[in-house]
């Protein structure tokens, strides 16, 4: 039996243990092999110059953790069957094997590397609620009562569509406020889960998608994963160019048409319902179904937002999308499909793949929540804030405009950003904000073709701060806009 080296550390307040750990190690790293004999406990002993009952403590420890066999008068050896070694020795021996495997990469946004714009002191990200807004001592209340009254069944496996009382809540809440009727609510982790498993489930390689000129690059991501190309719609002052869309529809075979009609993800416009009715229409012609984001409704300021297209969709076209992410936080990771009876299983069984289920008591509170009208109240207290944020921005950059800057924009009628025309040079005004501590996004970052970018535009979020943050940042930025 040659000598084993070993090194010794005082990870544990016992010897013996601290010698067990230097075997183990000494195991590990391959210093000894499976069914290789150990040295007695009295050569280790001599050696280590300590007790032989502290060597034989530590040999019965390891045979106790499987790394030692012990057999009636022949000592101690290493076991003859260790898993860790045989992945060990695998990774050395087969290398080749391990390098030829193949993974699917996804890249990582080109966004990943930069700061994000949560740390900037004025940050103008179109679209971020402002979390501090929401009443988690409230909530809490809401939260406790789930716990305290645990659905013990539905926290098991099963019901992969969603919690029953959750989808209910919404049911109502979406009938009254959007007018949505005769769908199956899903429960989702977010839109984006919805957007990955829809594209999953409908899309396959080469299929063509019609996508906004301008638009959401995380939903063109999960439909491009799937193999789909891209095709972009032009764009009006109104949102979609109808007949654009038409002629697309014609000269291509388009399998899916992704739309953000009611406030136009990034320019905010809201697209008339004339204009909707044709390109239901249209949809309806070409049986093309129409993924329908109506992310962020709940903040339309002087009158009722127009219903969705899905509120009157009788062929059963409009996946509907709505989420959590601006009434409470991007956090909480919940949003819900609203779509046709025959397409919701396929949905929830592909989701079943990557995930069983949305967090139940999440929903269980929101849905306490919902019921009590507590919701509604909070939405309608952040709806009236950001209405005044959105007119504390609007008069300081009308302001900016008698005092002689060229900007010019369109009142949105909801949503949670102004979409403005500074001339030129918006790449290089977001980028020169950002030495200022402001963070904003100009139309480059929107474009599906960036060859059709003007550089003229830059979006300005308005409910993500305060008022003095907006005022300030403004007048940060207003020396860039000249
Ligand atoms: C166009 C659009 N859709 C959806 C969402 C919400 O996504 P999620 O529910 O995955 O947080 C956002 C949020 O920024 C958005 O801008």
């Amino acid at each position: 039996m040659k000598t084993l080296n070993l090194t010794l550390t005082n990870t544990y307040s016992k010897l013996y243990l601290n010698i067990a750990n230097a075997i183990r190690n000494a195991i590990k790293n391959g210093n000894v092999a499976p069914s290789e004999k150990l040295p007695s406990a009295r050569k280790l002993a001599e050696q280590l110059k300590v007790n032989r009952h502290t060597i034989m403590a530590s040999y019965n420890e390891l045979v106790a953790q499987g790394w030692v066999e012990t057999q009636q008068r022949k000592g101690y050896s290493v076991a003859h069957s260790l898993p860790i070694y045989k992945a060990l020795t695998y990774d050395k021996t087969n290398h080749s094997k391990v390098q030829k495997h193949e993974w699917r990469i996804v890249k990582p946004d080109d966004k990943s590397s930069q700061r994000p714009a949560s740390s900037y002191q004025y940050n103008f990200a179109g679209g971020n609620p402002d979390i501090s807004l929401f009443p988690f001592n409230e909530f809490k209340g809401y939260m406790n009562d789930a716990l305290n009254r645990p659905p013990i069944n539905e926290l098991n496996y099963g019901d992969n569509g969603g919690f029953p009382p959750f989808i209910k809540e919404v049911s109502t809440y979406l009938r009254r406020v959007r007018s949505i009727t005769n769908k199956e609510i899903i429960v989702m982790n977010g839109t984006q889960e919805a957007l990955y498993v829809i594209s999953q489930v409908l899309l396959k390689k080469g299929d063509k998608v019609a996508v906004e000129n301008l638009g959401y690059q995380p939903a063109w991501k999960a439909f491009k994963n799937s193999g789909a190309h891209l095709i972009g719609v032009k764009q009006t002052h109104q949102g979609i160019d109808v007949e654009h869309l038409e002629v697309l529809f014609k000269q291509h075979k388009i399998r899916l048409l992704y739309l953000t009609p009611l406030h136009q993800y990034p320019t905010t416009t809201t697209l008339p319902v004339a204009q909707r009715l044709k390109v239901y229409r249209l949809a309806q012609k070409y049986n093309i179904p129409i993924i329908e984001d109506d992310y962020d409704h709940e903040f339309h300021y002087e009158s009722q937002p127009l219903a969705p297209i899905a509120a009157d969709d009788p062929a059963g076209l409009v996946i509907y999308l709505s989420s959590f992410s601006k009434i409470m936080f991007p956090g909480g990771r919940l949003g819900v499909i609203a779509v046709n009876k025959t397409l919701a299983p396929h949905i929830i069984n592909y989701r079943t793949l990557m995930n069983h289920k949305a967090n139940v008591i999440l929903q269980d509170a929101v849905a306490r929540w919902m019921q009590d009208g507590a919701f509604e109240r909070q939405l309608r207290k952040s709806t009236r804030l950001y209405q005044k944020r959105r007119q504390c921005m609007v008069d300081i950059l009308n302001k900016f405009k008698q005092e002689g800057l060229n900007l010019d924009f369109t009142l949105p009628a909801g949503g949670m950003a102004l979409w403005v025309n500074i001339g030129c040079n918006a790449k290089k005004v977001s980028m020169l904000a950002r030495e200022k501590n402001i963070f904003l996004l100009a139309e480059n970052a929107f474009h599906l073709n960036e060859e059709n970018c003007q550089d003229k535009f830059i979006r300005l979020g308005f409910s993500g701060q305060s008022e003095e943050n907006i005022k300030q940042g403004l007048l940060l930025l207003k020396p860039l806009l000249n």
